[in-house]
């Protein structure tokens, strides 16, 4: 008796939790939730909730739905983004949040992510989810704050809110809760308040990611707490106070981005604890003082990224055991002395960027090792180089960026046998000609020359450069014709300038009739020819440049009038013609082109009435043309 009756405890006790024949059916108050969640879906596109029918069991027959053996929903799973066998199919959802969410008492996952269009408030009623364990609404609409009820969600391990509208402060109490979590998103919403000090309680975070958000105040310290932590985003907030010196307990962290954000103070030297970090970009601060020399200890590091800050001293030459480092950016602080012999050591670095600071002395030659080195930007330091040093000849550099560096003399002939793609010399002392053999760079796709002394025509063999997009010879003494640069050979697709500046030059007109309909130009944005002596008239090919915004001709001694075909350049912004010799009315297309900002013709011949117009141009963009009346100028006499 007493063995039968144990017996059949023991087969319903089988049966109840291996056979899924005999799972219960879904339990009466979650499949009433999942309706209201429905009813408050206004529109579901991509038919995520086809499958859910009232008639119909939510465990077995609704897709995304997971329960337990007793007929319990345990996961809600209509995410926008279903990876099928080869693709991503994005997919979304609108509507609201019913808060008879919180009905479901079982729930361990709820990830209703990147439906975009989920709109209104987390209801507060999610807090009653006691056995939740992932939260993920991310990519969303939400509005409202963050509900203080989530401090009951006491299993929660990840929490995901990044990329809605969620506002107000993250209250400190929910923080201090969430002992559970390992991961928290709140990144790309519109937070404020300071970071919870609580935040220190939170000891299994890996990954925490509040980027994106208006958080002010400074970084508690209790952030030296969080031993696991290998991903700490805060960047792009307004976060003030300086870098806490408890940071250098996160010996896990991978990752450390506080970049733009308010921070002063200096780079405390227990950085040195980051032993795991490979990435860090605490760029766009205000921090100042010197690098700490323990920075050499940072013996994963990859990219190192300090630029637009207040640093000073000199560059610490422990940086160079840092052999792991594949990117320093470093520009535009105030760090001076030499740089380092030790950064010959740093093999795999692909970008060397020291750019705007008071660096001075010799380059050392060291860095010739530097094999692996793709962009090597110098500029605006007081270095007085004299010449750039013969043995760059032997970098694979494909940006070389030496503005404003001291360099005189001729352009050095080993750059013809070099693949350099962006070549910028500009603000130097160079004089001279433009070689032939610039034609030999068939990789430059963007070459500024802007500031320095040259003086020669552009050689037939510049059209060799059918990869080049962007043109800045400002400021010279260059001369001749234009020819070869407008038309020069253009490699399909790419090769078709972005932009030309040639202002300020001694170049020779006119202007090419045809050069609006050169190959190499009809995709070009900005025009800068300004202050040389072209004459001519403007060609009406112009008008052909339907990505043209940007066009300056200013004391050109142009003839003749503005073309009626300039209003097909649909795309123009600034028209600037200023100081030359144009005569007759201006065309009404012209002045009432759909994206005009600016247009100046002072100081030409022009005549008649200003054309009715919706842009605001102040009367000195018309002032000095003797013929020319009507608002914004006084009214015409005799029309
Ligand atoms: C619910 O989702 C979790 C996390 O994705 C998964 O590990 C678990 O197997 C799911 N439960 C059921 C019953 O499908
Ligand atoms: C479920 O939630 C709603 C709204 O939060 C509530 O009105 C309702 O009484 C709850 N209970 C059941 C059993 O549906
Ligand atoms: C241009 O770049 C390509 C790809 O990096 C390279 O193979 C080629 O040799 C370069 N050409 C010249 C003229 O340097
Ligand atoms: C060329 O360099 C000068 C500074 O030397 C800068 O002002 C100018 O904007 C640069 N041109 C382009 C096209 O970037
Ligand atoms: C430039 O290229 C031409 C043709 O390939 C070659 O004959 C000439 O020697 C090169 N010039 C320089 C300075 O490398
Ligand atoms: C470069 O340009 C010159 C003159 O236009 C031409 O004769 C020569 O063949 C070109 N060289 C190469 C390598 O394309």
């Amino acid at each position: 008796m007493e063995i039968s009756i144990h017996r059949k405890i023991f087969s319903l006790f089988f049966l109840l939790s291996f056979s899924p024949l005999d799972s219960k059916a879904c339990h009466a108050v979650d499949k009433e939730a999942l309706l209201q969640f429905k009813h408050k879906i206004t529109s579901d596109p991509s038919q995520l909730l086809q499958s859910w029918a009232s008639s119909s069991d939510c465990c077995t027959a609704w897709e995304g739905i997971a329960c337990d053996s007793s007929g319990r929903v345990v996961n809600v799973s209509r995410s926008g983004l279903a990876s099928g066998n080869d693709f991503i199919l994005d997919t979304s959802m609108s509507g609201t949040l019913s808060p008879y969410l919180g009905n479901l008492s079982f729930l361990g996952l709820l990830d209703l992510s990147n439906l975009k269009e989920l709109k209104g408030p987390i209801p507060p009623e999610l807090g009653k989810l006691s056995h939740l364990t992932l939260l993920f609404l991310d990519t969303n609409k939400l509005t409202g704050s963050i509900p203080t009820s989530f401090r009951y969600l006491k299993k929660l391990k990840k929490l995901y809110l990044s990329d809605n509208y969620v506002s107000g402060v993250v209250p400190s109490s929910v923080i201090g809760s969430l002992k559970s979590l390992t991961e928290l998103g709140l990144s790309g919403n519109q937070l404020s308040g300071s970071i919870p000090s609580t935040i220190g309680k939170l000891v299994l975070l890996t990954k925490l990611d509040l980027h994106g958000n208006y958080h002010t105040g400074s970084i508690p310290s209790g952030i030296g707490k969080l031993k696991k932590l290998m991903y700490l985003d805060l960047s792009e907030n307004q976060i003030t106070g300086s870098i806490p010196p408890s940071i250098g307990g996160l010996s896990e962290l991978v990752l450390l981005y506080l970049n733009q954000n308010q921070m002063t103070g200096s780079i405390p030297s227990s950085i040195s604890g980051l032993s795991s970090l490979q990435f860090c970009r605490i760029s766009e601060n205000k921090l100042t003082g010197s690098v700490p020399p323990s920075i050499g200890k940072l013996s994963n590091i990859q990219r190192l990224i300090l630029e637009n800050n207040k640093l000073t001293g000199k560059l610490p030459a422990t940086i160079g055991h840092l052999i792991t480092l594949t990117d320093i950016f470093f520009s535009n602080n105030r760090f001076t002395g030499k740089i380092p012999s030790s950064f010959g050591n740093l093999q795999n670095l692909q970008t060397l960027d020291l750019s705007r600071n008071q660096l001075s002395g010799q380059i050392p030659h060291q860095l010739a090792k530097l094999q692996r080195l793709q962009t090597f930007d110098l500029s605006f330091n007081p270095l007085g180089l004299g010449s750039i040093p013969s043995w760059f000849a032997k970098l694979k550099l494909f940006r070389l960026i030496l503005a404003k560096t001291g360099i005189k003399g001729q352009l050095p002939s080993w750059l013809s046998s070099s693949s350099i793609s962006t070549l910028d010399l500009s603000s130097n002392s160079l004089t001279g000609k433009l070689p032939p053999w610039i034609g030999n760079m068939t990789n430059l796709s963007f070459l500024n020359l802007s500031n320095n002394g040259f003086h020669s025509s552009i050689p037939a063999e510049f059209k060799n450069l059918s990869l080049l997009m962007d043109l800045d010879l400002h400021a010279n003494k260059f001369t001749g014709p234009l020819g070869n640069v407008l038309s020069k050979n253009v490699q399909q697709p790419l090769g078709h300038y972005n932009s030309i500046d040639l202002s300020n030059n001694l170049f020779l007109g006119p202007i090419d009739e045809k050069f609006g309909e050169r190959p190499a130009m009809v995709s070009i944005v900005s025009l800068i020819l300004s202050h040389n002596p072209l004459g001519g008239s403007i060609p009406k090919s112009l008008g052909k440049l339907s990505e043209l915004q940007v066009i300056e001709l200013v004391g050109n001694g142009l003839l003749g009038g503005i073309p009626v075909e300039l209003g097909d350049a649909k795309a123009l912004t600034s028209i600037v013609l200023s100081q030359n010799k144009l005569s007759g009315a201006i065309p009404q297309s012209v002045l009432n082109l759909p994206e005009l900002q600016e247009f100046d013709v002072s100081g030409n011949r022009l005549s008649g009435k200003i054309p009715p117009h919706k842009a605001m141009i102040p009367a000195s963009g018309f002032m000095d043309n003797p013929g020319l009346c009507g608002a914004p100028l006084p009214p015409c006499k005799h029309f």
